[in-house]
């Protein structure tokens, strides 16, 4: 039987992976909710048909279905719990069918020439490897591999380095198999582990005052799923990644959309522990976002330059692009105004919602037996746990309904 190693509270425990399907069934819903567990047949698929590149949560798309951190770290420890070499083979082969090596040069500039020491997976709801490169000149070099069909990465982070905000490489490429992005791998440290972690307590101004700015940078880009997970921290530094939405029409809806379900930059201010100390957050939060808007209106033919550079003038949908850009710096005070109204809604909304995340913690510390008759229940319970979200897209729902059982 294939075992897999697994790290619980420091201990090493030995687990076959038909123990974690079995925890991972816990963590599923009943048919026909829209999120199943794995099967064994689905493992086996994945392990043993190079042509499968991800080993994707099984859940529908378009009904608002969130995952948590509970189905992710399970999906990539079905994955990365076999031994070394198992893992290699098996992910050596897709990276040999899909061709990666040939996409990894973009990384890595000829004549230097690699050899693939490690591919782990580090995606969330679909598998991103995080490559191991070791250099012919005896450097080693971390570099993630993703599917993406469309190029907003690159654009976007070029874009930072002609702005001189902190940048990483990122490159696209599309053939025979798809879209791929080729990036600098940033570390491991997701916002929440840095608020999380003690050791990293005076760097938490500075990190609001990034975020800040990139909400800033995001709103006049539409740039969408700005959520906590796609930002990372790398020596106290923030980098916004997985930018795959940008000039999106009803951008601040979806603004809207990501503060009340707490999963948002401005969101953060929430941890304040007093008013005062609120207060102060706050009023730092929008004197950066509104010194970046002033910063990046004297910037606008620099930015709307780059977008016909990287879209091509030529494309009917650059246009846009740029009017986009345009009509939120023209008048940036007035564009400020209408921002600080929309986050401070959301944010009132988001502190509503944050009550009954409590509410609903305490009520499954009461009953978890009685969780998996209700679904959308269990789905927030899990979604926000060890998260600073809370109850994104409520407001698509019968809010009534859902939390009925939390009365009772
Ligand atoms: N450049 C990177 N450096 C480090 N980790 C990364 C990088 N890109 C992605 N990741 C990790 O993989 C996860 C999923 O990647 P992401 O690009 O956000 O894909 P998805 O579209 O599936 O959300 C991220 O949340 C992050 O933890
Ligand atoms: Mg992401």
């Amino acid at each position: 039987m294939m075992t897999t190693m697994m790290v619980i509270w420091g201990e090493c425990i030995l687990m076959t992976s038909t123990e974690l399907l079995h925890q991972f069934d816990d963590l599923a819903f009943p048919k026909p909710f829209g999120f199943d567990s794995f099967t064994q047949a689905d493992l086996d698929l994945f392990l043993t048909d190079p042509s499968i590149w991800s080993f994707g949560l099984k859940k529908e798309r378009g009904k608002g279905i969130l995952y948590g951190k509970c189905h992710t770290d399970l999906r990539c420890q079905l994955v990365n719990g076999r031994p070394q070499a198992e893992r290699l083979k098996i992910l050596g082969d897709k990276f040999r069918f899909f061709r990666i090596a040939e996409k990894l040069h973009l990384m890595v500039r000829d004549p230097i020439s690699f050899t693939i020491e490690d591919i782990i997976d580090i995606g969330m709801g679909n598998s991103v490897y995080r490559v191991t490169l070791r250099l012919d000149n005896g450097q080693a070099m971390d570099v993630v591999v993703k599917q993406e069909e469309w190029d907003a990465q690159s654009f976007f982070s070029r874009l930072l380095l002609d702005l001189g905000w902190p940048y990483y490489r990122s490159s696209h490429i599309k053939d025979n198999y798809g879209g791929w992005q080729v990036l600098d791998y940033l570390g491991h440290t997701t916002i929440y582990d840095a608020v999380m972690d003690p050791d990293s307590h005076d760097e938490l101004p500075y990190i609001e005052t990034q975020l800040a700015r990139h909400a800033a940078l995001g709103d006049i880009l539409g740039r969408g799923d700005r959520h906590f997970e796609n930002y990372l921290v790398r020596d106290g530094i923030l980098y916004p990644i997985d930018v795959s939405f940008l000039f999106w029409d009803g951008s601040e809806e979806w603004v809207w959309k990501y503060i009340a379900g707490g999963m948002s930059e401005y969101t953060l201010l929430s941890l304040a522990k007093t008013e005062a100390d609120f207060n102060q957050r706050r009023a730092s939060f929008w004197k950066t976002y509104l010194e970046t808007l002033k910063d990046l209106a004297t910037q606008e033919s620099l930015i709307c330059r780059h977008i016909e550079e990287c879209f091509g003038e030529k494309d009917p949908l650059t246009p846009v692009k740029t009017a986009f850009v345009h009509e939120r710096l023209s008048d940036y005070q007035a564009f400020f105004e209408a921002q600080q109204r929309l986050y401070d809604d959301a944010f009132t909304e988001m502190v509503r919602r944050k009550k009954m995340k409590s509410q609903l913690q305490a009520w499954v510390s009461a009953h978890s037996h009685d969780l998996d008759e209700y679904p959308w229940l269990k789905m927030y319970y899990l979604a926000d746990r060890d998260r600073f979200s809370t109850f994104f897209l409520l407001e698509d729902r019968d809010e009534k309904m859902l939390l009925a059982p939390l009365q009772g």
